[in-house]
């Protein structure tokens, strides 16, 4: 998708189909320009059409010949109170969804805001975050068209003022970069475990480009390291397990920061197998991956001051002959033993090694993201990220982040009596509790263990990173989830 900033006044009407904005009880939309006689019209055909300006609203009219546009998209933000960031982005997604299923390419879009800087970026990147994200399609594998239309590819922002070029053009770059990772994790994510073996995803992790440099390590490597909980999880798969280490170096960076992704390319659930419906969309357990990815190229992009560095590892985690069996034990790379009770718990045994990794090497912040626990799907559903950490500081201001990108996260607690649950008697910990219950935070305490007394917060995404429902900018599959709630954090540490 490629997107413009116009002053209206250079507006040649290319697009002859305009988006406009309106909250519930307004006289206009914000923004309009056009005289009284063409704003009567308008409001008159809304009217008609039963447009009340409620959120995610769409509707098409068509004013007359001499109006600013042949046809004008009416979108609705709901009530003026609440149209924030998140209102625009699920209005731009609705429209632009809207203006596809009519078979348009492309929209012109009247900018709604003006003036406090901060709050016309905001708007800007919002507006452009909703139109990319709603026109992604992931369509790799489809030989015979379904006969919908395409996705948008191009929208223009028109800004009546002429003035506020210079923070609508910030605002739309940083929505089109964030929203392009989303796009590129949402891929990712996407793509059948199959043809995104480990091997094959460290490839795509090496070609990231820009400044962000990839170490990948094999199996004989990562044993020598120590990453026992790696090796041993990649033990039922014919593909081999690999260590991705990503490397980041902004301009005098003033801080450092670790983002540790988990890398289970499919999870089958070893030999304690899942059900089969259960398993209908494990290509996804490596979101966290796809998420530090995509969350690095995009801060390389930003030319971020900071020095960012990603750990992955990147397992398929299968039943076989050669499988990890319940009841093993296990060395990981903090010197820890686990014995293994469940080896569908397997995350938490990979992302230990990769976190021990991270804080060897001392950042400021560690954040790892991991589709972790069914419990974070149960207890929070598909909209709220579950957070947990050891720095309140950190937690809070990933959760800031979340809710200005509309990916919000809740807090739940590292509880210290828990930690029992996690004791075995034959070696220093156990992968899972005995019961089920709190599953999201007895993940939480497990990894807990591997990170000692860093700054650190752990993002539970397995709810979060998949959808089965439509939504006003995402479709069903991978969400892209929360590559721009990350990227937002990074952006306000950079200052
Ligand atoms: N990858 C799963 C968690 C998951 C569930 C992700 C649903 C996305 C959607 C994870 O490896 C897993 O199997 N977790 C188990 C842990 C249990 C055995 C302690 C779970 O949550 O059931
Ligand atoms: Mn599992
Ligand atoms: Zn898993």
């Amino acid at each position: 998708m490629q997107v413009k900033v116009l002053p209206s006044s250079r507006w040649k009407g290319t697009e002859q189909t305009l988006i406009v904005f309106m909250p519930e009880g307004v006289p206009a939309p914000m923004g309009w320009k056009g005289g009284e006689a063409s704003l009567k019209r308008l409001m008159l055909a809304a009217r008609h059409e039963g447009f009340t300006g409620k959120a995610q609203q769409v509707v098409l009219v068509h004013p007359e010949d001499e109006d600013p546009a042949r046809r004008v998209l009416l979108t609705g933000l709901g009530s003026p109170q609440a149209a924030g960031s998140e209102a625009y982005r699920r209005g731009s997604g609705m429209a632009s969804k809207a203006a596809a299923a009519a078979n348009l390419k492309g929209v012109s879009i009247l900018f709604p805001e003006r003036g406090e800087a901060a709050k016309v970026r905001n708007c800007a990147q919002a507006i452009v975050e909703g139109a990319v994200l709603a026109s992604y399609r992931f369509g790799n594998y489809k030989t015979v068209s379904d006969g919908t239309p395409g996705p948008l590819e191009h929208v223009v922002l028109l800004h009546p003022d002429d003035a506020g070029t210079k923070e609508i053009t910030a605002g739309a770059n940083l929505g089109d970069v964030a929203a392009h990772a989303a796009a590129m994790a949402r891929d990712l994510v996407n793509e059948p475990a199959s043809s995104l073996t480990p091997q094959k995803l460290a490839e795509r992790a090496s070609r990231l480009g820009g400044r962000v440099r990839a170490k990948v390590f094999d199996l004989k490597t990562l044993e020598r390291m120590g990453m026992g909980g790696v090796s041993g999880v990649g033990r039922g798969s014919v593909n081999p397990p690999v260590f991705i280490w990503l490397k980041y170096q902004g301009s005098k960076p003033k801080t450092r920061i670790a983002l540790v992704g988990k890398g289970v390319t499919f999870d089958a659930g070893g030999l304690s197998i899942k059900k089969a419906e259960a398993m209908e969309t494990m290509k996804c357990d490596m979101a966290g991956a796809a998420t530090v990815m995509a969350v690095m190229r995009a801060a390389e992009m930003l030319k971020l001051p900071l020095q960012i560095d990603g750990y992955i590892p990147a397992v398929e985690n299968l039943p076989s002959g050669s499988a990890i069996k319940p009841g093993d034990v296990l060395k990981l790379a903090s010197g820890k033993t686990v014995e293994v009770l469940n080896t569908d718990a397997e995350g938490r045994l990979i992302l230990a090694d990769a976190l021990a990794h991270a804080v060897k090497e001392k950042p400021d912040h560690v954040i790892d993201v991991a589709t972790l626990t069914g419990g974070a799907v149960t207890a929070l559903g598909t909209g709220v990220t579950a957070i947990l950490g050891t720095d309140q500081a950190l937690v809070s201001a990933l959760i800031a982040a979340g809710e200005a990108a509309g990916e919000p996260m809740w807090q739940l607690p590292l509880v210290k009596d828990y930690e029992e649950m996690l004791k075995s008697r034959v070696a220093d910990l156990r992968n899972t509790a005995s019961r089920r219950e709190a599953s999201t935070i007895v993940g939480g305490l497990f990894l807990k263990e591997a990170v000692g007394s860093a700054s650190w917060a752990h993002l539970d995404i397995a709810g979060t990173a998949w959808t089965d429902r439509e939504g006003a900018y995402t479709q069903p599959g991978a969400t892209g989830c929360p590559v721009r709630a990350l990227l937002g954090y990074l952006i306000k540490i950079a200052g």
